[in-house]
């Protein structure tokens, strides 16, 4: 099974066995025949829709592509509605269809790629929101031990890029998931960079005064067009790395260096800097190691120019340049943001291969 297209880096791959599941009976029935002998079976894998991660050449596992389609309305009261999505539903699509039907709060993250079910792995957060702050629950299926679960927003243990998904990887396969979003159409987050003034940009073209969250959808889809490149043209995974979170007292010291260094303070004393601005300061805007190039107009994304030819080693090399120079310019150490896949299934996080 060749996932060379089911990645939005296009890294080659080839896998031993994929399984598309278009209900969860057929996850029932798929497992209720599977043991984790590995004699008998190889481990699994589940891939969504596959701008998340990076794959190996090879990749000996069973993988599980959640396909189940479905968006229902479950409640709805004056103020506000809850929807059950189903993990197979495409997140930008999903963004659209909810906010046409009137129904707030998703807006800010337009044109995120991938399906929804992978959403909560990396709790997805753009312009001032991040999911967790639109979920409710998810119900997931525990492969380890064959069962469902009802998840709530507390018991998915999110943080910045990060869940319970992410933390115990190869674990859980989510199906479903819920969030409770809003009808005020005067509610709109619209603070961070220049979202305000593109959204009053095509509030005023509709005749509007006041900003709705049908503008500020518009204006994000626009800025993320301007900024980060379109995998379907330009493979990538988008941002390659976290922005890292560093102490005040480094900040301080960099700042007197770099007075212009973009840094968002956090409650408990740290900085959160932005990796992009320490990858261009670092001359590394357009660089990288080829075919593996970060992207001209936003040096966090990493691009790949050798579309189904390069590999997981190009990455690597890529990635292991810009750690170091990164390193040696700001001592600060970049921790990678998509999901690693090894050639067993196993995922491995943040830590830096040699
Ligand atoms: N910057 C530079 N040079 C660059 C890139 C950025 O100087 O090459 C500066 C910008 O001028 C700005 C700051 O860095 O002052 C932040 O840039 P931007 O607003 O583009 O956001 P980001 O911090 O680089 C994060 C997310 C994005 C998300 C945007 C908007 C992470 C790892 N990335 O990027 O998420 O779209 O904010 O909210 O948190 C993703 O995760 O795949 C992703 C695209």
């Amino acid at each position: 099974h060749d996932l060379s297209y089911a990645n939005t880096m296009a890294l080659a791959c080839i896998a031993d066995t994929v399984v598309t599941l278009t209900s969860e009976a057929q996850l029932d029935h798929f497992m209720a025949s599977y043991t984790d002998d590995s004699e008998l079976n190889s481990s699994l894998f589940v891939l969504s829709g596959g701008s998340n991660v990076l794959l190996p050449t090879q990749l000996q596992a069973t993988v599980l592509r959640p396909d189940m389609r479905g968006i229902t309305l479950i409640n709805q009261t004056q103020d506000h509605v809850d929807i059950e999505v189903m993990a197979g539903e495409n997140w930008h699509d999903l963004v659209i269809h909810t906010v046409n039907q009137g129904w707030y709060g998703l807006e800010n993250l337009a044109l995120i790629p991938g399906l929804t079910g992978a959403a909560p792995v990396q709790n997805i957060g753009a312009y001032g929101v991040q999911l967790e702050d639109r979920l409710q629950y998810v119900r997931a299926y525990h492969l380890p031990t064959k069962t469902w679960h009802h998840l709530t927003a507390a018991d998915c243990k999110f943080g910045y890029r990060d869940s319970i998904f992410k933390r115990t990887p190869n674990t859980w396969l989510i199906s479903r998931v819920g969030f409770r979003l809003h009808t005020d159409a005067t509610k709109v987050l619209a603070s961070y960079g220049d979202v305000q003034t593109v959204a009053q940009r095509y509030a005023k073209l509709q005749g509007r005064g006041q900003l709705t969250p049908i503008d500020v959808m518009h204006a994000i889809i626009n800025i993320r067009q301007q900024k980060l490149p379109n995998p379907a043209q330009l493979p990538n995974c988008g941002s390659f790395f976290q922005n890292p979170i560093i102490n005040l007292s480094l900040f301080t010291s960099l700042q007197s260096i770099y007075p212009n260094i973009v840094g968002y303070p956090m409650p408990d004393a740290t900085v959160k800097v932005a990796a992009g601005w320490l990858i261009e300061q670092a001359g590394l805007k357009g660089g990288g190691i080829k075919p593996i190039i970060t992207h001209k107009k936003q040096a966090l994304v990493l691009t790949n120019h050798s579309p189904y030819q390069a590999t997981q080693a190009d990455v690597l090399a890529a990635q292991n340049h810009i750690i170091n120079c990164i390193y040696e310019k700001f001592a600060i150490t970049l921790a990678r943001e998509p999901v690693w896949v090894n050639a067993d299934g196993t995922v491995g996080y943040g830590e830096h291969e040699v």
